[in-house]
């Protein structure tokens, strides 16, 4: 029951309460058990909802409020500790715009001419520890607990390899009693590897490399702390006195021996903060840790007194957030997909989220176990990740958020497509559909073939390949060559042009190298790379079927595995069928120069970001390499051009901004292929 305050509306009081509820049981599933159930930013809002009720009502604060304190009481688990000086929390903000109200405010509370440098850190998502070393030598370890009382994990701290035992002597300045304060965390790399430990040994998975950095910390037994790779950067030091900078404090730290970030930077003024914020943002997952944001701190510290703190964080100091890369969202269903060689996939059908800047509505749960591990239901609100250009990814269920007899998924017994029976061997993680005459493995095996990196057939995409295999008018590779433009033109969504082109595509596909037929025939274990030193090493196809497995074993970078699928592959009698079919359509089968395209963009790398009309990703960056460039993923001070299309990367368009990389459109581009040069 809510009563009522003064004045206060009823129904504001049992918000503030519930959001006080919910507030509380996040956080002590963030502290004390290393998890966290919702996404970062949805946590945030929920605490901005209290703040600003809060704030509107202030007969409601009171000191036991999550928005009055930091973290929570420590565990049991371990000794408390009382903090020398409080550990604090940071002022929140999530656009650049608030950076600069927050200056103003700072601006309001010094006088005119107090002026400052900021400093400008990354924020590591990890946890916060304090340090205390006497005498040089490190005597105990705290995590933050409720910033006054954190819990003892000195014996813990020990077994971290970049924290040291004793400080490099000869720091001058130190006294007899320092305490240092930074962030503990898992290198993603670490974070990867330990949770590929973890399923082998059948347990838990953590969520993110901040609450395995935490779980690992936090381990009654030390001794577990030491067999995880968990490394530190320290960004405070206290009671070390004649440090007028913040940017000497991390020199002293430096020379202390203790991790200092190298991203850190000294800038003069607000708007060099903002390019600090959006260059870091850009490289955010290049830097081997997680970030969440830039921590902007008033590099003289005689200033830090004077502006003081309030109950929960320094004024002098603000946390800039980057835009989120978890959201949740509903997990509609789990479906499962037929892949090419039969292979059934979960994926989940998501309630379409908007997540760094593109729609997510698909994401593939991989395979059985997968599903029954991170132990997601249809129904379930789930966590979804897209972490830059990352393929998104279903973190985990929000166990919180769990309707009512949501029920584990099963993997269903029979192909979506053909109703077949799906099949998983012993001591095997896929699931398969071992019907090869499956409509939906055909249609796969056809859109494979006519791929980009096969035979590059233009506009004989997914959709068509399932409208024609539909209609009878394809059932294997070979009967692409048979396609008649008075057939096509006869279907729903073709006229005379399209079907036109579509024909003349297939047409030309005949041509291509050698390499490309053989990726095309879709062979277990032989992609490009194999196929091109097959192609150039047996020089047509007639000889390569003729091969023994032994001849075929001794090409480079063939083994044993992928010569019996070749011979697996070439012995099966539906399989040379079509392919002497394939020769019979005046399908190339003998390696021997394609035809070259003019090499325009020798020397020069182009990044593609979004989509464009008049290509596929694929298309794009075969255009580049085509005419002698490079394509790489990421932006560079050694890139060319970028060429923008709908839905751009914007951390790809920020770095070209800060690196005066020229930004091209798709017009711009298909005249750059021709002519190489930039207008
Ligand atoms: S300064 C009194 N600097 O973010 C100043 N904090 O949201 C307190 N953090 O509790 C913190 N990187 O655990 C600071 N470069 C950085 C940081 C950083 C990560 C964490 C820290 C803090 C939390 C606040």
């Amino acid at each position: 029951m809510s009563t009522e305050s003064d004045g206060v509306p009823a129904a504001v009081v049992a918000r503030v309460a519930e959001l006080r509820v919910l507030i509380k049981g996040y956080d002590e599933q963030y502290y004390l058990e290393d998890a966290s159930d919702i996404p970062d930013a949805e946590y945030d809002a929920l605490k901005d909802e209290l703040l600003t009720l809060e704030e509107q009502y202030p007969e409601l604060v009171e000191a036991g409020s999550p928005t009055q304190t930091v973290g929570v009481a420590p565990s049991s688990l371990f000794a408390a500790v009382a903090h020398r000086t409080p550990m604090m929390s940071l002022d929140k903000v999530t656009t650049l715009e608030e950076i600069l109200a927050w200056g103003a405010r700072l601006q309001r509370l010094l006088a005119p001419e107090d002026g400052s440098p900021f400093v400008c850190e990354p924020k590591i998502d990890g946890l916060s520890i304090s340090l205390t070393y006497e005498h040089g030598r490190l005597t105990r370890g705290a995590t933050r607990g409720d910033g006054r009382i954190g819990e003892d994990v000195t014996p813990n701290v020990r077994t971290v390899a970049a924290i040291p035992g004793e400080l490099a002597l000869g720091a001058s300045g130190i006294p007899g009693v320092v305490e240092v304060r930074g962030e503990v965390y898992l290198p993603v790399s670490a974070f990867e590897e330990l949770n590929r430990r973890q399923a082998t040994a059948g347990l838990r998975s953590f969520a993110n490399p901040r609450n395995a950095a935490a779980g690992s910390l936090r381990q009654k037994d030390p001794s577990i702390t030491a067999g995880r790779p968990l490394e530190a950067f320290f960004y405070q030091v206290d009671g070390v006195s004649g440090l007028a900078t913040q940017s000497s404090s991390l020199d002293l730290l430096h020379r202390a021996g203790l991790p200092v970030n190298p991203e850190t930077s000294v800038v003069p003024d607000l708007v060099a903060v903002f390019a600090y914020c959006r260059d870091l943002e850009s490289r955010r997952h290049e830097l081997g840790y997680e970030i969440d944001g830039v921590v902007v701190k008033v590099e003289d510290r005689a200033l830090h007194s004077r502006l003081g703190a309030t109950s929960h964080a320094p004024r002098w100091a603000v946390a800039y957030k980057f835009p989120p890369e978890e959201q949740s969202t509903r997990l509609e269903d789990i479906l499962v997909s037929i892949g090419r060689t039969g292979r059934a996939t979960p994926f989940a059908k998501l309630r379409p989220v908007r997540i760094a800047g593109s729609v997510v509505g698909l994401a593939s749960l991989h395979n059985e176990d997968q599903v029954r591990l991170k132990d997601v239901r249809p129904g379930d609100t789930v966590v979804v990740r897209k972490a830059g250009d990352v393929i998104p990814e279903v973190v985990g269920p929000v166990l919180s958020a769990r309707p009512a007899g949501a029920e584990p998924w099963r993997f269903p017994k029979s192909c979506p497509s053909c109703a077949g029976p799906l099949v998983r061997l012993d001591g095997e993680s896929d699931t398969y559909c071992v019907n090869s005459n499956c409509p939906e493995q055909r249609v796969q095996r056809i859109v494979h073939f006519a791929s980009r990196s096969a035979m590059d057939i233009e506009g004989l995409g997914e959709q068509r390949v399932a409208q024609f295999v539909a209609a009878g008018l394809l059932s294997d590779a070979a009967d692409c060559y048979r396609l008649q433009v008075l057939e096509l033109a006869g279907l729903e969504g073709f006229g005379e042009l399209s079907a036109t082109n579509l024909v003349a595509a297939v047409g030309d596909s005949r041509d291509r190298p050698l390499g490309n037929l053989l990726t095309a025939l879709g062979i277990r274990h032989v992609g490009g790379t194999v196929a091109a030193a097959l192609a150039s090493t047996f020089g047509d196809l007639d000889r390569l079927m003729a091969a023994s497995e032994e001849e075929l074993a001794s090409v480079e970078g063939v083994g044993s595995v992928i010569a019996a699928s070749l011979v697996r592959y070439f012995g099966s009698d539906a399989n040379r069928a079509m392919i002497e079919r394939l020769r019979a359509n005046g399908v190339r089968f003998s390696a021997g120069e394609g035809p070259k395209l003019p090499q325009t963009l020798v020397g020069k790398s182009v990044v593609v970001t979004g989509t464009l009309s008049g290509f596929s990703r694929e298309q794009a960056e075969a255009a580049i390499i085509g005419r002698g460039g490079k394509s790489p993923g990421s932006v560079s001070a050694k890139t060319t051009a970028v060429v923008t299309g709908d839905n751009p990367g914007g951390a790809k368009l920020t770095k070209a901004e800060t690196l005066g990389v020229p930004v091209i459109d798709e017009q711009e581009f298909v005249k750059f292929l021709e002519t190489g040069e930039l207008s």
